[in-house]
């Protein structure tokens, strides 16, 4: 077996030879003809030439492989009681039917398809037959609101829209359906279709013409060959926050992106055909497209896909009972989900009740391992306890401890090395490099690995500004962070306005957008304060318009409820408290740095380009009146 180091160097120094390398393990329709090339705008791509179908790699493949039989899908569903097991025969031949339901609608290759889904067996058939089809799926989080569905709506203008009644939330029963519709109606861009499969939680009310029972189509549906594609089309578009309200819609590709899925299968997760992966998210993240849908199927693994909580369903132990029962060999979750089991059951004794000996590591990621829960999960589980570093954009970890490479010891709040083919560094904000020790921005050098993102949903020009502007040759990650002596990296958290509640990654920027509408408010600042579930809590403040008469608890709510309403409830908007003024430098630029400090230190240095002091002091009191950050009780 080769070495970290050797793979690594390798990887860098001959990039191309290791990706085709890698390339060559999958069954390609034709070979790329290239390996890494520049397309007509300049941005890198890989696999030119290539052709081939993702579906077709995570189904058709093991089914002719002898692998039919084998379980490729468990449900687990305790907010429902249901459990089902899906062998590779039995998904490929439900994917092929819905793709021939698609395709009955006459969704084509390049055609877009929003999926709004809950955790069901459904949602991973609907982006099994896009991807069949060759038509771009585009995943929305079942927890976004009809304003951000509609944003979404807009900017992919999809041909259908594939939805199920409900979702269960613990006990909760949420109906879909009126938020697809109000969706619809506020998105300028009209869908053909509506696909609704029916939940027995809830019924759904459809539009003669334009709604359809996907029960009743796919039992008529023909059956599907996959569609071969060029590996440098786009599989996928993934809206993630940015900087303002309008999200950024991440484009992934075919054969990069598979490439990438089974090398980090083995190297990353250490993984092999017909052992049990458990992804505990949601198919509306990254973090499901690749390693509940994508990865394991395609690396021939059993994928288990549960829909409840760490908590409460039933209870602290839910987690244990599941990789007991379906022998999980490697966990993958975020830590706020941990957090809150250790909340409930401290002492892990719940996990007493189950035999846990088929567990062989567990991946954590979604925001920064925080020592506390990494020691805590390694004294309770005794396991290899790995913190991992990813994007929505990359598709994949940037740095991980490679456990099917080479497992090294692990260094609580670092997620260890960077993985082949990413070239990491730090720089400080002129792009100079910095040594090791020092905090800075962390960058990517260009080319990135395959699998990551080749552009934007339609603006090139915002990648570039995004991602490609502030330090030329390099991919900017918009993390903060480290390398130390060893070659550790250490993420510290985001350098913008972007924020992570739960794992969920949310823009501040579009929560003042939406709060500064609001016609009692002359202008605000939201900012992310340390929550020890969560992670971070947004929290805003206003200054009001001259003349606005509104009760300052009145204004709260209303404001709190404007953001559940647009973005969803999952944003966790805490409070909105009434200031005279917010903390500016001289120039006008909000200090929220400055903001975020006094939330959770005593001693915030006040900046010398501040334009009045005594409004951070404002700051600090209203934060005190409400007991927000570290003035909780
Ligand atoms: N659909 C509809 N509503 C949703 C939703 C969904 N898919 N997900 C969350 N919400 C709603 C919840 O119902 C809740 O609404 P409420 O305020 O009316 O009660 C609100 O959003 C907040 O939910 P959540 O953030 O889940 O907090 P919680 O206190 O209910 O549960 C945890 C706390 C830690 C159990 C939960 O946040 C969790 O499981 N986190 C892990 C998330 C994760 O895996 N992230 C990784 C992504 S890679
Ligand atoms: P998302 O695109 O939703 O996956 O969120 C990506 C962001 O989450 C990153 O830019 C980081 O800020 C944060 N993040 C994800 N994983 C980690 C990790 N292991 N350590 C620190 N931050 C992380």
């Amino acid at each position: 077996m080769n070495s970290y180091k050797e793979l690594y160097q390798r990887s860098v120094n001959e990039p191309e030879a290791f990706w085709r390398e890698q390339a060559e393990r999958l069954d390609w329709f034709r070979p790329p003809q290239q390996i890494l090339t520049q397309d007509a705008d300049g941005l890198y791509r890989w696999f030119a030439g290539g052709s081939i179908n993702l579906s077709h790699l995570a189904l058709d493949v093991h089914v002719a492989n002898g692998r039919g039989d084998q379980t490729a899908l468990i449900y687990d569903s305790p907010v429902t009681g249901t459990q089902r097991h899906y062998s590779y025969r039995e998904l490929l031949n439900a994917v092929a039917r819905t793709a021939g339901m698609l395709r009955d609608l006459g969704v084509t290759a390049g055609d877009r398809v929003v999926i709004y889904m809950p955790m069901i067996p459904e949602a991973a058939m609907a982006m099994l037959a896009c991807a069949r089809l060759g038509a771009v799926h585009s995943v929305v989080f079942g927890g976004f609101a009809p304003h951000e569905l509609a944003v979404r709506i807009d900017d992919a203008k999809p041909k259908a829209i594939v939805t199920a009644s409900c979702g269960i939330e613990f006990s909760n029963v949420i109906p879909y359906k009126p938020l697809v519709d109000e969706a619809i109606r506020k998105a300028s861009h009209k869908p053909e279709h509506t696909i609704v499969f029916a939940r027995p939680e809830a019924e759904a009310t459809l539009e003669p013409g334009r709604d359809h029972d996907w029960d009743t189509l796919v039992a008529n549906a023909p059956v599907v060959d996959p569609v071969p594609v060029e590996a440098t089309d786009p599989l996928y578009v993934l809206y993630t926050s940015g900087t303002t309200g309008k999200p950024k819609g991440v484009v992934r590709d075919n054969g990069g992106y598979a490439v990438a899925l089974n090398f980090s299968m083995k190297a990353v997760y250490d993984l092999d055909p017909g052992d049990v992966f458990w992804t505990a998210s949601d198919v509306g993240w990254v973090v499901g497209h690749s390693y509940i849908v994508y990865g394991p199927l395609i690396r021939g693994c059993t994928t288990v896909m549960y829909e409840g909580k760490p908590v409460r369903t039933p209870d602290a132990g839910a987690f244990w009972r599941v990789i007991s029962e379906h022998k999980v060999k490697t966990f993958f979750t975020a830590p706020t989900a941990f957090r809150a089991v250790k909340k409930e059951d401290p002492e892990g004794r719940l996990m007493q009740q189950y035999d846990l000996n088929c567990l062989k590591s567990l991946f954590l990621a979604g925001e920064r391992l925080d020592p506390p829960t990494y020691e805590w999960l390694k004294e309770i589980t005794g396991r290899p306890v790995i913190d991992h570093w990813w994007q929505t954009e990359t598709g994949w970890p940037i740095a991980a401890n490679p456990m099917g490479v080479e497992p090294h010891p692990e260094k609580p709040g670092s997620a260890t090395f960077p993985l082949p083919g990413y070239q990491v560094e730090i720089l400080d904000s002129g792009g100079q490099p910095l040594p090791s020790g020092e905090q800075g921005h962390i960058a990517i050098r260009l080319p990135l690995p395959p699998g990551c993102l080749p552009t934007l949903w339609g603006d090139t020009a915002r990648y570039r500004q995004a991602y490609l502007s502030n330090f030329i040759g390099y991919y900017d990650t918009s993390d903060g962070g480290y390398l130390d002596e060893d070659g550790y990296l250490f993420v510290m958290g985001r350098m913008d306005d972007v924020i992570n509640v739960a794992g969920h990654r949310l823009s501040t920027g579009e929560m003042e957008e939406l709060i500064g509408a609001h016609p009692a408010v002359a202008e605000c600042a939201v900012v992310g304060i340390e929550d020890p579930m969560k992670g971070e809590l947004p929290v805003g403040f206003v200054v009001l318009k001259d003349g606005a008469e509104v009760g300052t608890e009145q204004l709260d709510k209303e404001l709190v409820e404007l953001i559940r309403r647009n973005i969803g409830a999952f944003a966790c908007l805490q409070t909105v408290m009434i200031v005279g003024k917010l903390p500016k430098t001289r120039s006008g630029k909000i200090l929220r740095k400055s903001i975020r400090q006094l939330a959770t230190t005593q001693e915030v240095a006040v900046p010398s380009t501040i334009d009045d002091p005594a409004s951070l002091e404002e700051i600090r009191d209203a934060m005190e009146r409400r007991q927000v950050g570290r003035y909780r009780e």
